[in-house]
């Protein structure tokens, strides 16, 4: 069978064919259908995040798939079952305590492996297996889409935690900023629905179709090279909840200080090491006389997921056409990794339902 992998050394991903794999006990054998492509596989891609397979000289992408199954090798999954595959696993030595207790989102790096990020092959293969309890339920007709589930995943957990975090007193956030205009930003941006203001940071001139997407959402775009994050109370307004899309490490320093009283930041960011200056009295002194709060979050849970479908089924359709610019087929699957201003979310395809 095909797979899309980068092998090591090279800094483009090659179609390579690998043997189809056999379902383990407790594994289903999926058939892929599409699997999306984010700013992390560019990051793989570039060496500046995750890692191969132990012993392995290449790594198959892709952590965001969605698939059919194909044999449920005695699981409770039914042929013709839609999936969606949770990304982590527990690490090459054996399991720890965050998977025994049903929270892999929450192990340290050296505490789990992600599937077609960091030390395990992921899902860009026309068959990939997994432990059925990983393999998240989909309904069909969301099937075309349903690369969206794991990005949108993340969005869940790091709202979950970033409001889990104000729940010790009465929090009502009327004022949301998403920092970052790739796709996880948008995507969040359109979870922000029962804000009665909302705003997207990105750094791009007008004509442009997140920007176009960014209004049709009834948000105003701030371009960060007018209004650095640090200054958007003063131009615009604090906010009540800032979530950095962007992996831009000054964000993470200026959102304390965008942030209204009372307000959190979710980080999403994973950057490289970037020294800068900041001023850590001011930075330290607004969190605490302001009661502020940031949550980093990374990965999310089945739980998450299944939100996440719900989610994706709430979508306007104007928003998951313009938002999904591109869907490849194998010959074409480097088009996939194009990072333009044209294209915004994209996917490879192997197969259709
Ligand atoms: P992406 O496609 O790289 O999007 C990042 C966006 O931020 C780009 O549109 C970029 O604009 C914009 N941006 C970067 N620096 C900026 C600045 N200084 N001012 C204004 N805009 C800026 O990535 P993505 O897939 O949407 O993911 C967003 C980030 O979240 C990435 O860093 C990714 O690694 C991370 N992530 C984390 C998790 C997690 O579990 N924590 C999960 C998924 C993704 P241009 O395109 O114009 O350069
Ligand atoms: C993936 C997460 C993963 C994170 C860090 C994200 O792009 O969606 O599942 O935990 O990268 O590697
Ligand atoms: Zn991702």
């Amino acid at each position: 069978m095909y797979a899309v992998a980068i092998r090591r050394g090279e800094t483009t991903p090659s179609v390579i064919e690998k043997p189809t794999p056999e379902p383990a006990p407790g594994e289903a054998l999926v058939r892929t259908l599409r699997v999306g492509v984010d700013g992390t596989d560019r990051e793989v891609i570039s060496g500046s995040h995750g890692g191969y397979p132990e012993g392995e000289d290449h790594l198959v992408l892709g952590h965001e798939a969605v698939g059919v199954v194909e044999d449920p090798n005695g699981t409770d999954l039914e042929v013709g079952e839609v999936v969606v595959p949770t990304v982590r696993r527990p690490p090459v030595e054996g399991t720890n305590e965050y998977f025994e207790r049903g929270q892999p989102d929450m192990a340290p790096p050296e505490a789990c492996v992600e599937r077609g990020i960091a030390g395990a092959h992921g899902f860009m293969t026309e068959y990939f297996t997994s432990p059925a309890e990983t393999l998240v339920s989909l309904p069909r007709e969301l099937a075309p889409l349903g690369f969206l589930v794991e990005p949108l995943s993340i969005s869940e957990k790091a709202i979950e935690h970033a409001y889990a975090s104000r729940a010790a007193f009465d929090w009502n956030p009327s004022s949301g900023l998403v920092l970052g205009n790739g796709p996880l930003g948008l995507l969040t941006l359109a979870m922000l629905d029962g804000y009665d203001r909302t705003y997207c940071l990105g750094r791009r001139d007008r004509p442009d179709p997140t920007i176009d997407i960014i209004e049709g959402l009834g948000a105003t775009y701030i371009d960060s090279r007018e209004t650095p994050v640090a200054e958007i109370p003063g131009v615009y307004e604090p906010m009540d909840f800032i979530y950095e899309a962007t992996g831009y490490a000054k964000h993470a320093v200026e959102t304390v200080h965008a942030l209204a009283p009372g307000g959190v930041g979710a980080l999403l960011g994973v950057p490289d090491s970037w020294e800068f200056d900041i001023d850590g009295g001011s930075f330290h002194k607004d969190l605490v006389m302001n009661n502020k709060a940031l949550v980093g979050s990374v990965n999310s849970g089945v739980h998450h997921f299944e939100a996440a479908i719900d989610t994706l089924a709430g979508l306007p359709d104007w928003l998951l056409e313009d938002l999904v610019t591109g869907v490849y087929d194998l010959d074409h699957a480097g088009e996939a990794f194009v990072d333009d201003e044209t294209s915004i979310k994209t996917a490879v395809q192997f197969d259709t339902l």
